[in-house]
């Protein structure tokens, strides 16, 4: 019994180990990697080191994203440990990839045969997708204490996806791909946390910056967020002493982009928003438009893709009178739409704080707690578009085609913020706006 049971574990050791399929060259808890705006698509670019030599490469961040995928068809693609995957291998395995049959002709990436296999990567900018070989090569990441960057880890068998994609100008410019921190075992948070084992946690955190002059941070494992505010560089504050918590829902369809597909659970990031009040006050919305559904109906994502939260037309307007209603106290007018806002108010008897434009504030309850809730001050609320007009910086998804997600939450309304997903609780922490405590998302020390 003893021995069979000793040979049990061998094996299973065996079976997890060959499961692990990145190496590494040292155990951290976590990891970081920078964030930048781009200011012409609003897009966030993420830059990862990959190859042997190592080579900088710029990333368009896909919270949703299944895995990383890149173009590898331009030839600049040039890496002596790049590695292919034959199919029926543990990385094609582990990618749920196709075995393919040839290699297209005039596709000019690396290990490009008809051996290979390969997953279909999305382009959730531009729509559609793109055929990516299912490929393996060194990255390299710096690690953190929370406190600060540490030494640079690198991860010898980072699975991703060589596509032939033939169309990357709807990304940032410079971007060679997108990286997805989605609920895939081949997105990166989740890669990284098999490759470092036990102690490295699964989760992750983002904190996206509000202009394009500097960077903010990605975090992957768990440590604490420690920033330091521009009025004193040298004072430390971790901002997970913000945090509130709600749960994350996985989705049963897929909602990516115009798309919508049922079938396997959605590698995307749901909460549920049970009511949104404006100056503490809730607005009214259908609530059962709002819950989250078996069908997969309902709901509200989280995106890095989309600029501006999107609102089903009925939240929309909703949320459009009782702003107007409230903000009516600081003698505004509205003026213009002023593409891709429609709602912008003269800027009035309104003041400046250290949250933003001193608006009406907007929060987003989860769980019908009203002591639950993600306040939204001017800062993620409105954009200012010319020293005298501000607009509400949220857009009307309208209601034909049928919407799906009546609630997509967009970057505007992140930065700043910082969010953490632990994917093994299925919970999102959230700090709301860090200019509470004088810190932005840039104060991180690399
Ligand atoms: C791949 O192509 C080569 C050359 O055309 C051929 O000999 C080989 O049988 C093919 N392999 C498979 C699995 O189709
Ligand atoms: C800055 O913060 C450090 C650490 O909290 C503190 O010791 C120092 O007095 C602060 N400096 C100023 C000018 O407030
Ligand atoms: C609320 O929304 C649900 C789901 O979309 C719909 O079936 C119901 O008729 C709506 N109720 C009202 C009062 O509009
Ligand atoms: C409100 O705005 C109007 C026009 O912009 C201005 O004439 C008026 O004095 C303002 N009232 C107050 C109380 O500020």
């Amino acid at each position: 019994m003893a021995s069979s049971l000793v040979q049990l574990l061998l094996f299973s050791c065996f079976i997890s180990i060959s499961f692990s399929v990145a190496q590494t060259s040292s155990k951290p808890k976590a990891l970081v990697l920078p964030v930048s705006k781009d200011a012409t698509t609003l897009q966030y670019v993420t830059q990862l080191n990959m190859g042997t030599p190592l080579a900088h490469k710029d990333f368009v961040v896909n919270l949703g994203g299944r895995h990383l995928w890149m173009d590898c068809d331009d030839g600049s693609y040039v890496s002596s440990t790049y590695k292919q995957s034959l199919c029926g291998s543990a990385p094609c395995s582990v990618a749920k990839a196709t075995c393919s049959g040839a290699c297209l002709p005039g596709h000019h990436r690396p290990g490009c045969n008809n051996e290979t296999c390969y997953v279909l990567s999305e382009n959730t900018v531009r729509g559609g997708y793109e055929v990516g070989d299912v490929s393996r090569d060194i990255i390299a990441l710096q690690s953190t204490d929370g406190v600060q960057a540490g030494s640079t880890v690198s991860i010898s068998d980072f699975i991703f996806a060589c596509a032939n994609a033939w169309d990357l100008s709807s990304l940032a410019g410079g971007a060679k791909g997108m990286i997805g921190l989605g609920r895939e075992r081949i997105a990166l948070p989740t890669q990284l946390s098999s490759a470092f084992g036990g102690s490295f946690r699964r989760k992750f955190a983002i904190c996206l910056p509000s202009t394009s002059k500097s960077s903010g941070v990605m975090f992957f494992g768990d440590s604490p967020y420690v920033f330091y505010p521009g009025y004193n560089t040298s004072k430390a504050i971790d901002v997970s002493s913000r945090f509130k918590h709600t749960r994350l829902y996985i989705n049963t369809i897929f909602t990516g982009s115009s798309i919508v597909i049922r079938g396997p659970p959605s590698p995307e990031y749901f909460v549920e928003v049970t009511s949104i009040m404006v100056n503490k006050k809730p607005i009214h919305v259908n609530s059962t438009l709002l819950e989250f559904k078996e069908t997969g109906k309902g709901g509200t994502k989280i995106s890095t893709v989309e600029p501006y939260t999107k609102l089903e037309t009925s939240i929309y307007k909703a949320l459009v009178k009782a702003f107007d209603e409230e903000i009516a106290v600081w003698n505004v007018s509205k003026v213009a739409p002023m593409a891709p806002f429609t709602d912008c108010y003269t800027i009035g008897n309104m003041g400046m704080t250290p949250l933003g434009v001193g608006v009406p504030d907007i929060a987003l309850v989860f769980e019908n707690n009203k002591n639950l809730y993600w306040e939204m001050y001017g800062a993620n609320s409105v954009v200012e578009v010319s020293s005298d007009v501000v607009c509400l910086a949220f857009l009307n998804a309208g209601d034909e085609p049928v919407i799906t997600t009546p609630i997509v939450i967009g970057a505007h309304q992140l930065q700043d913020n910082l969010l953490q997903f632990d994917l093994a609780s299925n919970r999102l922490a959230f700090t709301s706006t860090l200019l509470w405590e004088e810190v932005e998302c840039s104060n991180f020390k690399f």
